[in-house]
């Protein structure tokens, strides 16, 4: 027997949600917004709430059934999510492996550009289209950590054991439940101390190396490192790493300022420590369609900055900001939101980069 006053709450939530998908701005705070507390009045548990929310229809309820008959229909947004939610289940195309471990940093000193969920949805798209990833989570909030699932209290073995302890990264990666192929490096609180008894530590800069070094890299495909905002130790520890740094920007006023300060970071880093260093790409985040705003900052950013850019954009999407308190990736939570599936082109198209093959035609939807 259903219960008719829950039915009515989670109808109200999912509507809600769409609403606010389409229109952010009707919500400063859609996440936590009325109807999740009016599900919270309930007096359920988080975990009946986070099967109720896994059961409830999401943003594209409706497209799932009737289109799958035509798998060569149409190449409508529909058609799309309905694709991608069917190939989460039955599993994926495989995308090219790159001939060596690509160890991409992704930094920007500000704070919430999308590095993180950039980072873990990334991580998530190639670990599912047969490339294997490490996440090491290098920001002592462990943000990546918890849209991982993975355990980062105080006493959990973490990054930073392997840079201030030198303790072997192969001793503290855990495996991503769910996501084969897909390990991470966890990062707890005692992080936030790491930027401070670096400075006296030997090769202080070239830590997060020497552990990236000695862990089998035949073993991986990719190592992204999610930085902490910030251009201290950490982050030009991850930039000592990895000849690859990935810079998210995000589609606002404020987002190129300070993008100065970043990139003579990563000239001093080229000059003095890590000559290989380079920036291979950037994403543009946060993208939201119906203001010039955002197309003014994307095309100020790719007349700057050119094929470096890529295509894809990631759009604005509430299905990407509910995700981590689910434990999950947007990827595995919604497949076929909006922000799932611009992911999942910005990580094609990064596995295309420099692989010697062209990649097959996709669409236009997220591209500004
Ligand atoms: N495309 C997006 N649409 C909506 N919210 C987003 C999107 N990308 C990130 N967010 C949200 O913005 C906030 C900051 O993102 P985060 O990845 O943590 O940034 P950073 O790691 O740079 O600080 C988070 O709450 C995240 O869920
Ligand atoms: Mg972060």
């Amino acid at each position: 027997m259903p219960d008719a006053g829950r039915e009515t709450v989670r109808d109200r939530n999912d509507d809600d949600a769409r609403r606010t998908e389409r229109d952010p701005g009707a919500h400063s705070e859609p996440s936590s917004g009325g109807a999740e507390q009016a599900v919270e009045t309930q007096g359920e548990s988080p975990l009946v709430r986070r099967a109720l929310s896994a059961a409830v229809s999401r943003e594209t309820p409706d497209v799932i059934t009737p289109p799958l008959e035509q798998p060569e229909g149409p190449d409508t947004p529909i058609a799309r999510a309905a694709q991608a939610a069917v190939a989460m289940q039955n599993g994926q195309e495989e995308w090219p492996r790159p001939k060596a471990c690509r160890v991409m940093t992704v930094a920007n000193q500000k704070g919430g550009v999308g590095k993180t969920t950039t980072t873990v949805n990334l991580a998530v798209s190639l670990a599912l289209h047969g490339n294997r990833v490490m996440v090491v989570d290098l920001d002592p909030q462990g943000n990546a950590s918890t849209a991982l699932g993975v355990d980062h209290h105080a006493d959990v073995p973490s990054i930073y054991h392997c840079l201030v302890e030198g303790r072997p990264l192969a001793e503290v990666a855990v495996e991503v439940e769910g996501i084969p192929n897909l390990l991470c490096v966890p990062a707890t609180i005692d992080l936030a101390g790491a930027e401070i008894e670096l400075v006296s530590l030997v090769a202080r800069e070239s830590r997060l190396r020497r552990a990236c070094e000695a862990y089998d890299s035949d073993e991986l495909d990719y190592i992204l490192i999610d930085c902490p905002p910030s251009l201290g130790l950490l982050t030009v520890n991850a930039m000592v790493a990895g000849s690859e740094v990935l810079i998210p920007i995000q589609c606002e006023y404020y987002a190129l300022e300070g993008l100065g300060q970043l990139l003579r970071n990563v000239e001093l880093v080229q000059a003095h420590l890590n000559p290989e260093l380079q920036i291979s790409t950037i994403l543009l985040t946060m993208y939201d369609g119906r203001t010039r705003l955002a197309q003014q900052v994307a095309d100020e950013v790719r007349s700057h900055f050119g094929e470096l850019v890529l295509s894809t954009v990631i759009p604005r999407s509430v299905r990407v900001s509910e995700a981590p308190s689910y434990g999950q990736s947007v990827i595995t939570y919604d497949p076929g939101s909006t922000g799932a599936l611009a992911y999942k082109d910005a990580a094609k198209e990064m596995a295309y980069q420099n692989s010697g093959q062209v990649q097959p035609a996709g669409t236009e939807e997220n591209q500004a």
